[in-house]
C-alpha cells in the first residue's frame, strides 16, 4: 500500500505535492519522492525514510528530530512550504512508499523514469508479471535502476510511446500488458499540459479545483484544495489538464461520471470514512488477502491453480528432508503459528513445534540442522522474535521469515522471506496482518505438502482454488457485521468472556480472546474446548459469555456437548460456524460464516471475533486504535 498524488494548475506543484503526501503517510512512509516538470525538464527528487527527509533533501535544511512528528509540526510545515523555492513547476506527481518489491532506498523510491528522463511515473499496487516483462525489456537493451516491480511500467510506456508517438495510446497499450493491481500517474516532458492516471484494484480519486486539478490515492490529500471529486472506477483512466479533466475506460472511450462533494472532516477522511483504523483494516482484509495470495498461485493454461510460487525461495530441497518445523513469534503472530501447526501437520505431515519467542530463547532449545525455522512478525522488529531468529541461525538452521515490512531487521537476517502484502497496519490490534500471515502459512503448507509428496496434485489444486474464494467470503462476513454489532451491544458488560474450540478453532480462540482483551479490556481467555471440564468451567456463571468456534463438521457433536455444559451453568453462548442448525438448542446466538473446508476456515472464523472485539470497545467508549499500555511494535525484551 503506497500513496500517490498529482497536481496540475497555477501553483508551484512541489509544496502542494509534498503537503498532499503528508496526508497519505498512513499508507506507507519508508521513502518518498516527487517529479516536477519545470518548463524544461522533469526534475526528480527522492529520499529514503519519512517525507520530512525528502523536504530536507530538497531544501538542504535539517530540522531537529524532536520537531518531526507523525502529526504535522509547525517546523515540518514550514519546511514543506520552503520547497517552493527549490523546484519550480506547475505539473508534478508524488509518492509515499510502503515497500513490496525491493528494500526501502533512494533508488527504489518512486517516481521512476525512462532511460532519458522524459517520462516519469508513480504507482500504488503490485505488478504481478513484472519479472517476465523485465526480462523481455532487458533483452531489448533497457537498463533498470531499481529492484521494483514498478519500473517495468515506465519502460513499457517509453517503448510504446516510441512506436505510437502518442502518450495516451502508449499508456493504454502498457496497461494491456500489465497483470496485477495498480493506480498509476504518468507525466511526459512532451505533454507539459497534462497528467495521465488510471486504476485497477487500487484506489484513485480525482480532485477538481478551479484552474487546478489533482489525483490522489485518498481524499485527505486534496481536501485542503477542493471537496469536489470523481471516484475513479475499476479500469478507468483520467487525463487531467489545469482547466478540465477527461475520463475514459480502458478501451479509450470517453465516459461521464458524477462529481461527488466530500462532506467528511479531515480526521474521518484519513480513515477512509471509517471511524477508526481498526475497523478500516478489518475491512481491508479481502483486498490484502488477494494481494498476498494472487501473485503466488501458479495456474495452468485453463486457469486452474496448480502450485505455489514464492519470490525468494531457496528452500525447496530443505522441505523434502525436513525433520521438523519450529515456529516462533509473539502475540498475534504466535497465534498464526499455532494455526500453522495444524496446517503443516495435516497437509505436509511434518512435526511442528510452536513457541512464544520470549520463552524459546531462554530454555536452551533442542535444535537440529534439519529443522526448518519460521519466524512470523508483522513489524519484523520485535526484539524477542529477532533474538529467536539469531539463536536458530547460530545453531545452523535455515530461517524463513514471514513479515509485513520489507527491509525490516527480520527480513534482512532470515534466509528466505515471505512478505505479507497487508500494507501498513496502523491500529495496535493486528487484524489484516494476522489473516495475511495465515494466508502465507497456508500457501507454504500446501507447497511443502506437494514437495514432501503428502499432498496430491488434485488435493493441492482443490485447496488453492478454495483459497481463492476466501476474500469474497470474508466480504460476506463483513457485509453481515450489523449482527455482530447488535450482539456486542447486548454483551459488552459481561465480566468474563471465554473462547473455546477444537483443533484449528482452538488456535482461533487464542487470537479472538487476545483481540477482545486488547481493545475492550474485557477479561477474556481461550481454552481448548475439551479442557473446560478440567478446571475453567468453575469460572462460569450468569456474567459469563462463551464463544464457541465450530468450523469442523466432524467435531460438531463434541463441541456441541461442551456448549451444553456451558449453558447449564447459565453462561450465554454464541457459536461461530458454517452450520447454525447443527447447534439448535445448544446456543443463544449463531454467527453464520460461509461454507468453507475446516482446514482453511481459520481465515474466516477470526473475522467475526475481530468485529466483536471492535464493537465491544466502541460500546465501552474506548479508542480501539490506541489501547492502553500497548505499543504497535515491541522492540524491547
Ligand atoms: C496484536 O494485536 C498485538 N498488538 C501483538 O500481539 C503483536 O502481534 C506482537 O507484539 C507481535 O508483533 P510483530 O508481529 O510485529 O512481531
Amino acid at each position: 500500500m503506497c500513496g500517490i498524488v498529482g497536481y496540475i494548475g497555477n501553483k508551484n506543484a512541489t509544496p502542494v505535492l509534498i503537503k498532499a503526501l503528508k496526508k497519505l503517510e498512513y499508507r506507507g512512509y519508508d521513502s518518498a519522492g516527487v517529479a516536477v516538470y519545470t518548463g524544461e525538464n522533469i526534475i526528480v527528487q527522492k529520499a529514503k525514510g519519512k517525507l520530512v527527509n525528502l523536504a530536507e533533501k530538497i531544501t538542504g535544511e535539517i530540522i531537529p528530530e524532536n520537531l518531526k512528528d507523525e502529526a504535522y509540526t509547525a517546523a515540518e510545515l514550514s519546511l514543506y512550504e520552503k520547497t517552493d523555492s527549490f523546484i519550480k513547476g506547475n505539473l508534478g506527481i508524488g509518492h509515499t512508499r510502503w515497500a513490496t518489491h525491493g528494500e526501502p532506498s533512494d533508488t527504489n523510491s518512486h517516481p521512476h523514469t525512462n532511460m532519458d528522463g522524459t517520462i516519469s511515473i508513480v504507482h500504488n499496487g503490485i505488478i504481478e508479471n513484472y519479472s517476465e516483462l523485465k526480462a523481455k525489456l532487458q533483452s531489448q537493451g533497457v537498463v533498470f535502476q531499481s529492484q521494483t516491480d514498478t519500473e517495468v511500467v515506465v519502460h513499457l510506456i517509453d517503448k510504446y510511446y516510441k512506436e505510437e508517438k502518442d502518450i495516451f495510446k502508449a499508456v493504454r497499450k502498457t496497461l494491456q500488458a500489465l497483470e496485477g493491481s495498480y493506480a498509476i500517474a504518468v507525466i511526459c516532458k512532451d505533454y507539459p499540459d497534462r497528467i495521465i492516471a488510471c486504476r485497477k484494484e487500487s484506489p484513485l480519486i480525482v480532485g477538481v479545483g478551479k484552474g487546478e486539478n489533482f489525483i490522489a490515492s485518498d481524499v485527505p490529500a486534496i481536501l485542503e484544495h477542493t471537496r469536489d471529486v470523481y471516484y475513479l472506477g475499476e479500469k478507468e483512466l483520467v487525463v487531467l489538464y489545469s482547466d478540465h479533466v477527461d475520463l475514459f475506460n480502458f478501451d479509450g472511450e470517453k465516459i461521464i461520471k458524477e462529481l461527488s462533494h466530500v462532506e467528511w472532516d479531515m480526521d474521518a477522511a484519513s480513515k477512509g470514512g471509517y471511524r477508526h483504523f481498526m475497523i478500516k483494516e478489518i475491512h481491508e482484509q479481502p483486498k490484502a488477502l488477494i494481494d498476498t495470495m494472487r501473485p503466488r498461485i501458479i495456474k495452468d493454461g485453463k486457469g486452474c491453480p496448480t502450485d505455489v510460487y514464492f519470490e525468494e525461495n531457496k528452500m525447496d530441497d530443505v522441505w523434502k528432508t525436513a525433520g521438523r518445523v519450529v515456529i516462533t513469534a509473539c502475540g498475534t503472530a504466535y497465534h498464526a503459528g499455532v494455526v500453522a501447526k495444524y496446517a503443516f501437520e495435516k497437509l505436509a505431515r511434518v512435526q511442528v513445534d510452536v513457541d512464544v519467542a520470549s520463552e524459546f530463547r531462554y530454555r536452551n532449545p533442542i535444535l537440529n540442522k534439519k529443522d526448518i525455522f519460521i519466524v512470523i512478525s508483522q513489524s519484523g522488529e520485535t526484539a524477542d522474535t529477532l533474538s529467536a531468529l539469531r539463536l536458530a541461525k547460530e545453531n545452523g538452521l535455515k530461517v524463513i521469515a514471514i513479515t509485513n515490512c520489507v527491509g525490516s531487521t527480520v527480513s534482512r537476517e532470515a534466509d528466505d522471506v515471505i512478505y505479507t502484502m497487508a500494507g501498513p497496519e496502523i491500529a495496535v490490534a493486528s487484524t489484516k496482518a494476522y489473516t495475511t500471515q495465515l494466508m502465507c502459512l497456508y500457501l507454504l503448507a500446501i507447497k511443502a505438502g506437494k514437495l514432501r509428496g503428502t499432498l496430491s496434485q488434485e488435493e493441492a489444486s482443490k485447496l488453492l482454488s478454495e483459497l481463492e474464494t476466501v476474500p469474497a467470503k470474508i466480504q460476506q462476513i463483513l457485509d453481515d457485521k450489523d449482527n455482530i454489532q447488535k450482539f456486542a451491544s447486548k454483551q459488552f458488560n459481561k465480566d468474563k468472556v471465554f473462547y473455546i474450540g477444537r483443533q484449528f478453532d482452538s488456535a482461533t480462540s487464542l487470537e479472538s480472546a487476545l483481540k477482545l482483551k486488547e481493545v475492550s479490556y474485557m477479561h477474556s481467555e481461550a481454552f481448548a474446548a475439551g479442557e473446560l471440564k478440567h478446571g475453567p468451567i468453575a469460572l462460569l456463571d450468569t456474567k459469563s459469555l462463551v464463544v464457541a468456534i465450530a468450523s469442523d463438521p466432524e467435531l460438531y457433536d463434541k463441541i456441541g456437548s461442551n456448549m451444553v455444559e456451558v449453558r447449564s451453568r447459565q453462561a450465554v453462548v454464541l457459536v461461530i460456524t458454517q452450520n447454525g442448525k447443527a447447534f439448535k438448542g445448544k446456543t443463544d446466538e449463531v454467527f453464520q460464516i460461509p461454507e468453507c473446508s475446516s482446514v482453511l476456515a481459520s481465515l474466516l472464523t477470526v473475522v467475526p471475533a475481530q468485529l466483536f472485539a471492535y464493537y465491544c470497545a466502541i460500546q465501552k467508549g474506548y479508542d480501539p486504535d490506541k489501547p492502553r499500555n500497548l505499543a504497535k511494535s515491541v522492540t524491547v525484551e
